[in-house]
């Protein structure tokens, strides 16, 4: 498969349901996709615009001011001490990478890429773009010879599902067996919500307690979409491996895969700065708060969740009937169908929407319960 071959984009069946939401007379919630609602908070935004000047190509491989923001950030924030420039790269937001990587890597036929079962569906699209073979597994002990790259993604998209650092260091040593690649996909790390995440600091796959501080073969994704309202910037990184960094820094070199110049600028200044992180995580909470007994009240069990930007909820029907239904309420989601084939009686609650449009929701929940 190239490029040319990709199957049509997923979200595209939703749009019937999308027009069915719309016409609900108080208007549509718009719960499917996890784009941030909130604003880019204005100290992130003033750097942008304080860089403006951007007459010289940007460098592929980051400021110094910005390269020395994501070590001190992985310190700080990810209890991962001993990073240097040499170990980060940044990236014109993450998905990008996700896609690129097994092409960056040198992947191809006969090599597997192992995913998690409940699955962004970009891995995926990685491993098919370069003729490798995908392989939903989240049990490290099935991971076959011939597995070239792991991705694990811890909190979960869209499951929210957390990997504690026992079972990432089972992960760590399947994946050195095997002399695998192995990727924590991690930009919901911020957002814990029940115990012990709700106290307790999510571990990155290069945490010591993973690693034994030596981080060979592992690679750490990092996006601050999410954490920081900045998924128009494209402001992404990734950690790990030096040897692996430099590999992808000489083909992101050949591929003109530069973040813009502003948008170092910002990024550097975001990751300085812990307080808008806090705000918006205080704001998550408050949605999920509201939303998670609204839907259960409705008759929705929630599974997982315990981290991240989602609600992962079954009726015990089939995804589109729940999509269909919540549709009728004015409410749109994502159903399972497009997470993997092992989760098609589960949607996807996304809690970026306004406060005002999550109690509008609600409301509607609790008023047909
Ligand atoms: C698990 C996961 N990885 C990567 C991404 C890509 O994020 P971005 O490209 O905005 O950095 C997303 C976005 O939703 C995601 O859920």
């Amino acid at each position: 498969m190239g490029v040319a071959d990709l199957a049509e984009y997923p979200w595209d069946a939703v749009a019937p349901y999308a027009e069915i939401a719309r016409a609900h007379p108080d208007g549509i919630v718009d719960l499917s996709i996890g784009s941030p609602v909130d604003e880019t908070p204005r100290l992130i935004a003033d750097a942008l615009a304080a860089a403006t000047d951007a007459h010289a190509y940007p460098q592929t491989v980051g400021t110094p001011p910005l390269r020395e923001a994501i070590v001190d950030w992985f310190r700080r924030r990810r209890g991962v001490p001993g990073l240097t420039p040499a170990h980060v790269l940044p990236t014109v937001g993450s998905k990008e990478l996700v896609a690129l990587l097994p092409l960056l890597l040198g992947l191809g036929p006969g090599d597997v890429v192992v995913h998690p079962r409940a699955a962004y569906p970009t891995y995926e699209v990685g491993a098919r773009l370069v003729r490798a073979t995908p392989l939903a597994s989240d049990d490290p002990a099935q991971w076959p010879e011939g597995t070239r790259l792991v991705w694990l993604n811890s909190p979960g998209n869209p499951d929210g599902a957390v990997w504690d650092a026992a079972a990432l260091r089972r992960a760590r040593e399947r994946a050195r067996e095997l002399g695998a690649v192995l990727v924590g996909d991690e930009c919901y790390a911020e957002l814990g919500w029940e115990a012990p995440w709700d106290t307790q600091a999510i571990p990155s796959v290069l945490d010591p307690a993973v690693t034994d501080g030596d981080v060979t073969g592992v690679l750490s994704v990092y996006s601050l979409s999410k954490q920081s309202n900045l998924a128009g910037y494209r402001a992404a990184f990734l950690a790990g491996d030096p040897g692996i960094v430099a590999r992808l820094l000489t083909a992101r070199k050949h591929l003109g895969l530069m973040l813009p110049a502003p948008v170092q600028a910002a990024m550097a200044v975001a990751l300085g700065d812990d307080a808008h992180v806090r705000e918006q995580k205080e704001r998550y909470a408050r949605r999920r708060a509201r939303l998670k007994p609204a839907v259960e009240a409705y008759g929705f069990r929630v599974d997982r969740s315990e981290a991240g930007l989602y609600l992962w909820a079954t009726r015990g029907e089939d995804a589109w009937t729940s999509v269909g239904r919540l549709a009728e309420l004015g409410i749109l989601t994502g159903p399972g169908h497009f997470y993997g084939p092992s989760h098609t009686e589960h949607v996807r609650l996304s809690l970026t929407a306004s406060d005002e449009r999550i109690a509008a929701a609600a409301h509607r929940l609790h008023a047909v319960s």
